[in-house]
């Protein structure tokens, strides 16, 4: 398993490229079921779960052709030859986001067999919805040994509103939309740009959608959808990050090849803790310590709101900002995972229900530490890069679900970072507690 070795202290100092949204990506991909032509999308990172879609749709037939050399974050998937719609288990425990087949396959095909996801680390995270969506538009769905199995004819459109806010639930029932007979109004929909930006290929896929990025999305349903070539947007969580990254280090960091309108709500709050944030233009942003940190309150909320995906890294700046900070989590349960973390590096954090209250500034000490989900590596990699000494960050396979070559990117604009694989795997078996 591999582990990052962070040596803290380093100012981060230069510019910083975003890569493609993986959150994007996924959906977009999921997407390319609905087609029996090739669908291009660009801009797609080099990420874990990708390579996780990818598997899944091999398993089901369909070729997925990641392009080589230069455009790298090029693929092309063509699903003429997917003839067996079922997500098996083995994938979808690792990736919970391989549930977005279920609408696309059961529009397309009649039929989708997509295995339950189970609980995870950052709560029960139920499909419920979007299970109830496709009944609605007149899918059978029924669950045996573990799996969901959908049938249908032909899905009709319907009105769904939706009892709470989810993304995927939005996206999946918006692919299952397109191929509908007659239209489906979607409301108290999830206004994430993630979903912005599958409207967007679905659109150039022939699909009708009004009101994609709104909580009200209405969509007149094709009998059949072409392929696309079609470039997704930046990774807005990925841009946060960094921002945080260049914030907390004091550094003078420039994120390029973002979207910034994407960055409201963490950009705010980032002046509102005393850092210096300019917009350079649509897709660059410079951050710069300007003094002291000041804590500053958030509680996560959906788009536009604060991010839940931006919690656990914005709660390493807090331990460095002075005053207390409350850090609200209002998306899922049991997203504190870091907290423990953060206090074993020294952070003075309490957790009370679904607030956490953070005190600074608290000298950070480097630590042996241990990822637990995607977002709570990079809180981990982030208060790693200002605490005083040398960290070993274990599991780093969760910010490689999510982060494209983390390491490079960081260590190009100053910090310490190394990545270990196979040498402390082999120190560890001579010595189990050496490391
Ligand atoms: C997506 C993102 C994830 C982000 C989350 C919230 C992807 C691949 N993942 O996850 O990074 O953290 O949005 O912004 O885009 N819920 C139900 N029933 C359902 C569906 C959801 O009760 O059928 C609940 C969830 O348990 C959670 C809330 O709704 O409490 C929001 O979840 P949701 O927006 O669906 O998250 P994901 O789409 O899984």
């Amino acid at each position: 398993m591999d582990k990052f070795v962070i040596r803290g202290g380093n100012p981060l100092v230069g510019t910083i490229r975003v890569s493609g949204a993986k959150n994007s990506a996924l959906p977009c991909m999921a997407a390319a079921i609905l087609t029996a032509d090739e669908v291009t999308l660009e801009n797609i990172p080099q990420v874990h779960d990708i390579e996780t879609q990818r598997r899944l749709f091999a398993s089901m037939g369909a070729a997925v052709e990641m392009h080589e050399g230069e455009r790298q974050d090029r693929i092309t998937i063509d699903c003429r030859a997917l003839t067996d719609p079922v997500a098996r288990y083995e994938i979808v425990k690792t990736m919970r986001a391989s549930s977005l087949v279920l609408g696309p396959l059961v529009a397309r095909f009649g039929r989708a067999d997509v295995a339950v996801p189970g609980g995870c680390a950052i709560g029960g995270r139920p499909i419920d919805l979007h299970i109830k969506g496709l009944e609605r538009m007149g899918a059978e769905i029924t669950q045996e040994h573990g799996y969901l199995k959908a049938r249908a004819r032909r899905l009709k459109g319907a009105h769904l509103v939706f009892d709470k806010i989810t993304v995927t639930g939005t996206e999946d029932l918006l692919m299952a939309a397109v191929l509908a007979e007659g239209e489906t109004l979607m409301e108290n929909c999830a206004r994430e740009p993630e979903v912005a930006d599958l409207a967007a290929l679905l659109t150039a896929m022939g699909a009708k959608i009004e009101g994609a990025g709104t909580a009200t999305i209405r969509v007149q349903g094709v009998s059949r959808l072409h392929g696309a070539r079609y470039r997704i947007n930046p990774d807005r969580i990925e841009a946060g990050t960094f921002l945080i990254a260049g914030a907390i280090t004091g550094g003078d960091l420039i994120v390029a090849n973002c979207k910034t309108e994407h960055l409201g709500a963490v950009i705010s709050k980032l002046i509102e803790a005393g850092v210096r944030v300019e917009v350079l233009g649509p897709g660059t942003v410079r951050v710069r310590a300007a003094g002291r940190l000041r804590a500053a309150d958030i509680s996560t909320e959906e788009y536009p709101g604060f991010p839940t995906d931006m919690q656990a890294q914005y709660m390493a700046l807090a331990t460095q900002a002075e005053g207390v900070s409350l850090v609200t989590e209002n998306i899922f349960e049991n997203r504190f995972m870091h907290v423990q973390e953060l206090v074993r590096m020294g952070a003075n954090i309490k957790v009370d229900g679904s607030t956490a209250t953070v005190r600074g500034p608290a000298r950070l000490s480097a630590a042996a530490v241990m990822c637990s989900d995607l977002r709570a590596s990079a809180s981990l990699v982030l208060a790693a890069l200002v605490a005083e000494g040398e960290s070993v960050i274990d599991r780093v396979y969760h910010m490689d679900r999510g982060y494209e070559s983390i390491e490079q990117k960081l260590s190009a604009v100053g910090a310490q970072i190394q990545r270990m694989g196979n040498v402390f795997a082999a120190r560890e078996q001579a010595d189990p507690v050496a490391v």
